[in-house]
């Protein structure tokens, strides 16, 4: 058994408020090996995260264990915290001081030594900049000196929880390369997102939860491969009748207005050729990469299960609501004539009540939950 950098077990959190109990978390096995990067990925809303902050101590869990490095928490939190660094909450940054400065005053804060200032730097691609003022930086470089900042004390573990949220393209890659330095370095990465195609980007495991339920975990290539999951995009001019001849033909079918989404099939001439035999004609065709909506529904769908022919390798075995059990998870398809799955939207509109944007263009957030957090600090 390969060595765990957190294991939870049955974690669970329900908040209380004024609009009643709010699931957080609903029974969360969530395994990171240790060494590497690990993608936590999940909509919003789905407890990553309230995962999070049980890890850190932040707020309390309702049932369930968790370990870090084999350390029960958050009894002996005291004695492994020092192993980990997370970004969590806002920056506590001054503006008007330099990169080093505040990496400096930090450093003096903790009791790292100093020659972590410019070894973080340089970690983080940040010595050119080191002297200028933090008020200056952009904010993949100001997400960057947060980072730095987690790396004084030489963590093993780094949990990132939507580190990239915000960022320009730019900034969402130097994100990506620092945090794969560290997980080449053997250091553990716990990165949390919404979007697939950042993730899958960086990561070597992943963990994708719905409704704070484990769904699938396991090497990226296994769970979020290419098998079964991509996509042709179809634009036709009659979409509905489309939808109609394709879901006859077995085949898994969202609306975005007038394009559709098929899956179920690796040959878009099979697309092509049944959409012909109706005088139904493609003026658009195009293999798409899935999005983490498409792998969602793929994970939650009750049809998808039934489909011997596409296994998911990554599926954890033991998953709590692997087998679809969500009921309001269980978003199918959109089918000819029917509704999408848990939303008020009819046929033409995207599953799970959202609209998807056309294209699926890399920070498109495509749930309605919550607010990002913002960026920051320990
Ligand atoms: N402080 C809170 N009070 C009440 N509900 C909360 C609170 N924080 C999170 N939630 C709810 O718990 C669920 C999980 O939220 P969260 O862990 O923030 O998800 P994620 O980080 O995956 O977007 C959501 O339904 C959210 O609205
Ligand atoms: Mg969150």
């Amino acid at each position: 058994m390969t060595a765990l950098a957190i294991d939870t077990s049955g974690l669970r959190k329900t908040y209380r408020g004024h609009g009643g109990r709010r699931v957080g978390v609903e029974g969360l096995d969530l395994k990171v090996p240790a060494g590497g990067v690990h993608g936590f990925l999940g909509p919003n809303g789905s407890g990553k995260t309230t995962t999070i902050r049980m890890l850190l101590g932040l707020i309390r869990a309702d049932a369930g264990t968790m370990r870090i490095f084999d350390h029960e928490v958050p009894r002996q939190l005291p004695e492994v915290i020092g192993r980990v660094g997370a970004i969590v909450e806002s920056p506590k940054f001054f503006p008007t001081f330099t990169g080093r400065k505040n990496l400096s005053l930090l450093a003096e804060a903790i009791g790292a030594p100093r020659s972590s200032v410019p070894e973080v730097l340089e970690a983080t691609g940040l010595t050119a900049r080191a002297g200028d003022r933090y008020k200056g930086y952009s904010l993949g470089m100001k997400q960057r000196l947060a980072i730095a900042a987690t790396l004084l004390k030489s963590p093993d573990l780094l949990i990132f929880d939507e580190p990239t949220n915000g960022l320009d393209p730019a900034g969402i890659r130097e994100i990506r390369d620092t945090m794969r330095r560290l997980g080449d370095e053997g250091r553990t990465v716990l990165v949390s997102s919404h979007i697939l195609a950042e993730v899958e980007q960086v990561a070597d495991t992943v963990s994708i939860i719905g409704r704070g339920r484990l769904l699938a975990s396991g090497p990226v290539a296994e769970v979020i491969g290419e098998r079964g999951i991509t996509a042709v995009r179809v634009g036709v001019a009659d979409p509905q009748a489309a939808t109609e001849v394709l879901t006859a033909a077995g085949l898994r079918v969202r609306a975005d207005g007038p394009i559709l989404r098929v899956r179920g099939t690796d040959d878009p001439a099979r697309i092509t050729y049944l959409l012909a035999q109706r005088e139904l004609y493609v003026h658009e065709l195009a293999p798409v990469r899935a999005d983490l909506e498409s792998v969602f529904l793929d994970l939650t769908s009750g049809e998808g299960l039934g489909e011997a022919s596409a296994p998911r390798n990554g599926r954890h075995a033991d998953g709590a609501g692997a087998g679809g059990a969500d009921a309001r998870a269980a978003a199918p398809d959109v089918h000819a004539g029917g509704t999408a799955g848990s939303g008020t939207a009819g046929a033409g509109a995207a599953a799970v009540g959202v609209a998807a944007p056309p294209q699926d263009p890399p920070g498109t957030p495509w749930g309605t939950g919550d607010a990002p957090d913002g960026g920051a600090v320990r």
